[in-house]
């Protein structure tokens, strides 16, 4: 946080399937892997393209969610279902050591692509659909503490959540 790339709205992939493209998906989830992370966006990374990438066995933050599949997920457009949102800390990988309370809608249609061009179309609640739009916010130059409503509900990981590991998103 604090380097304006961040901050910039990515663009559309235009070419399914290319070496550049799997060279991208590659370096996203070696970082992915390498940081513990539940998910990551192209532009945490520095490329300015609307790729994200998400999925978790299991959620050290919600030990009841059910683990999210691990997707590959392009050119994304969201779709909220109903008005309802909820609560819920999310941490960044580019917010290292911190945590906030952060609305998201509960239920979600998400579509798109994955990295060979074939359709993604899926309709989620909970967990999953908050890592989607956390991860989709950043193609669009958004991270979690601008969607805080109170920013006392910012705060250091290991204040909040003395001793536990959390994952990042
Ligand atoms: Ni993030």
């Amino acid at each position: 946080m604090g380097d304006p790339r961040l901050w910039e709205t990515s663009a559309e992939v235009d070419a399914f399937n290319t070496p550049e493209l799997h060279g991208l998906l590659q370096d996203m989830q070696d970082t992915m892997a390498a940081l513990n992370g539940a998910g990551l966006a192209a532009p945490q990374i520095g490329v300015p393209l609307r790729v994200v990438i998400f999925g978790l066995d299991h959620s050290a933050r919600y030990p009841d969610a059910l683990p999210v599949p691990r997707t590959v997920l392009i050119n994304p457009v969201l779709q909220p279902i109903g008005d309802l949102q909820d609560e819920g800390w999310e941490g960044c990988l580019s917010v290292p050591g911190l945590r906030g309370l952060v609305p998201r809608y509960s239920h979600l249609r998400y579509r798109g692509f994955d990295q060979f061009g074939k359709p993604i179309d899926r309709t989620v609640e909970g967990f999953h659909a908050r890592v989607v739009q956390h991860e989709v916010d950043h193609l669009d130059g958004i991270l979690f503490p601008l969607r805080i409503a109170d920013l006392r509900n910012l705060g250091f990981q290991d204040v909040l959540f003395p001793g536990q590991a959390l994952q990042d998103d």
